[in-house]
């Protein structure tokens, strides 16, 4: 009888820490979405001298954004649950310096949030989860100190 219901417990807790973890996962895929939406409109909204580079700098975020929004929906799906379609809002900004900022703020925040996703996943037990997002926690790294070192030097 005790056994039963320990087994009971035990069952519940991980169903319950799987919808945990598919509702973490889709915060991670709007904020995938809101990066994309981000990065297209910042890249139409440059202007100045450096306009050319940074729209394509923005541009070139694209695939690796949407090959993360890809990997979340299928894994969301993978573990019974509905992918979220509502991108994170983006950020209003008007200068270059506004988009770059912002830019970095959500780069940073994608850093931290896979990083704890990672031990989420580490702790749920899924190996192939856990690698797949500490090669995202690298992407984002790359994300973040790319547009940092921009910013290290903006002139205006
Ligand atoms: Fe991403
Ligand atoms: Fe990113």
């Amino acid at each position: 009888m005790a056994r039963t219901k320990r087994k009971a417990a035990k069952s519940g807790g991980k169903s319950s820490a799987r919808e945990k973890l598919i509702a973490a996962l889709n915060e991670d895929l709007a904020g995938e979405l809101g990066a994309i939406v981000q990065y297209i409109t910042y890249a139409a909204k440059t202007n100045g001298p450096y306009r050319p580079q940074l729209s394509e700098f923005f541009l070139a975020e694209l695939p690796d954004e949407e090959g993360h929004a890809k990997f979340l929906s299928n894994k969301i799906v993978a573990l019974g649950g509905e992918p979220a379609t509502t991108p994170r809002p983006t950020p209003a900004a008007t200068t270059n310096r506004e988009m770059l900022e912002a830019v970095r703020e959500a780069e940073r925040r994608a850093v931290a949030d896979y990083t704890k996703r990672v031990e989420q996943a580490e702790a749920y037990g899924d190996k192939g989860l856990q690698v797949q997002l500490e090669n995202i926690v690298a992407d984002e790294t790359g994300h973040f100190e790319e547009t940092e070192r921009i910013l290290r030097e903006w002139p205006v």
